[in-house]
């Protein structure tokens, strides 16, 4: 017999209901909000929503499971698109380095940034990452996450790269759903200090076919900046796993615009992410494109910069824009979604409406997974979290808190019933 869940009493069903594909423009506004609407799931998969009184009278609503909801907003679960989850230890230090005034590069040159990480990454053993990835995955649908991007980046030799994406393997259901990407060209490796060139090279002669023929990512990622990689070195890299058969992501115009965008969009990438100092010039052409602009603000707050992504400009010129939480422990230590859609609303001028569609449903485009959740209408996965305000508004509003209650994966209660329940 069909496992069985009614969701009731919510003040506010956000459905994101509408055309496939990820929403622009002024759709990004529109949530299909249903009043006191209800939600049924069967095993895992939503079966029916609208309106209590049509969906409470159906037959198979009798027997159901509920999930009191009352007063709440429900949504569906936030596709964090973009993370680097696995990374071992804080940097805690970089943290007090950057206060007292320090630039990342600095930072760096010093001992610390990404390097470090590696180093932390490299020692760890599989069984130290995995409590520390599965722990953090916790928090993150503790906070309404449902599914996560999770990229490698920090072993950068055959050993701390494969460990990371086995990691990353590990990590699906654990309990959210987990895309891998292979970021094995985020710097260059102690080993190749100024060959940069060489260690592409390397990448692409063995490491990706590895990752390739274990199917160990469905994505490959480059940074391409100053400081990492040319645009000659991240096209070269990028059309490499392209034959490989990965889809391809991209950092890009972080710290300075080397082309990038231009270059991504031409190979057909799934996103192009940070875009922090986009040349505006090229907002209508990405807007034109397929590919997803994934914004990224909480590495802009971390670092204490000033200079956020044009969202406006990008939405305006009908650009998917999707939101992630960048989750690393140099740019961005969070794994709060909430907090992401606060800053984009202040701090980028996105709408509440606009920072929950690109938090979910364009955020589930961008990693391929549009048909399946980012929505809550019948035949998608249950991906949903229940937040204890009675406006979606307040969720971005009150920043710095959770409003996540209970938080549902395929149907399955994941995160915070037990609270729930109680109160
Ligand atoms: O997306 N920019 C490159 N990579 C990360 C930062 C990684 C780190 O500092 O450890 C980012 O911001
Ligand atoms: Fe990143």
């Amino acid at each position: 017999m069909a496992k069985r869940l009614l969701v009731r009493g919510a003040r506010q069903l956000l459905t994101l209901r509408g055309p496939s594909g990820p929403r622009r423009g002024a759709a990004m506004r529109e949530l299909g909000i249903i009043e006191s609407g209800v939600m049924l799931v069967e095993d895992g998969v939503i079966t029916n929503i609208g309106p209590a009184r049509r969906v409470e009278n159906l037959g198979a609503a009798r027997d159901a499971e509920e999930l009191d909801a009352t007063g709440c907003v429900v949504m569906p679960g936030f596709v964090d698109s973009h993370t680097h989850l696995i990374h071992g230890p804080p940097r805690l230090s970089d943290y007090e380095a950057q206060i007292e005034g320090k630039s990342y590069k600095e930072i760096s040159a010093a001992g610390g940034g990404i390097l470090w990480t590696v180093k932390m990454v490299r020692d760890a053993t599989a069984r130290r990452l995995e409590a520390q990835a599965g722990a953090d995955a916790r928090r993150m649908a503790a906070c309404g996450t449902t599914t996560v991007e999770v990229k490698s980046g920090y072993g950068l030799d055959e050993g701390g790269e494969l460990k990371c994406l086995r990691v990353a393997a590990w990590l699906d259901s654990r309990p959210l759903e987990v895309i891998r990407t292979f970021l094995g060209a985020h710097v260059t490796p102690p080993e190749f200090s100024g060959h940069a060139d060489r260690y592409i090279d390397w990448l692409i002669s063995e490491l990706l076919p590895a990752v390739a023929a274990r199917r160990l990512a469905q994505f490959a990622d480059v940074y391409c900046d100053e400081g990492a990689y040319t645009l000659a070195q991240a096209r070269r890299y990028l059309s490499a796993a392209k034959d490989a058969g990965l889809g391809l992501r991209i950092h890009a115009a972080q710290f300075q615009d080397l082309g990038a965008v231009r270059m991504a969009v031409e190979l057909g990438a799934r996103s192009v992410d940070h875009l922090e100092n986009l040349d505006l010039r090229d907002i209508d052409m990405l807007a034109r494109s397929p590919v997803v602009a994934t914004l990224l603000p909480g590495s802009v707050f971390h670092m204490g910069l000033s200079r956020y992504a044009p969202a406006r400009a990008l939405i305006d010129a009908g650009a998917a824009v999707a939101l992630a939480t960048d989750y690393n422990p140099g740019t961005s230590p969070t794994w709060n979604m909430q907090m992401v859609l606060a800053l984009a609303c202040t701090q980028m001028h996105m709408t509440p409406a606009e920072a929950i569609t690109a938090a979910t449903l364009n955020g589930a485009h961008a990693l391929g997974l549009g048909g399946l959740t980012g929505s809550l209408e019948a035949g998608k996965q249950a991906d949903f979290v229940v937040m204890g305000v009675p406006d979606y508004r307040e969720v971005p509003y009150h920043f710095g808190a959770n409003h996540a209650r209970v938080t549902v994966k395929r149907g399955e209660m994941i995160a915070g019933a037990k609270e729930y329940k109680e109160s």
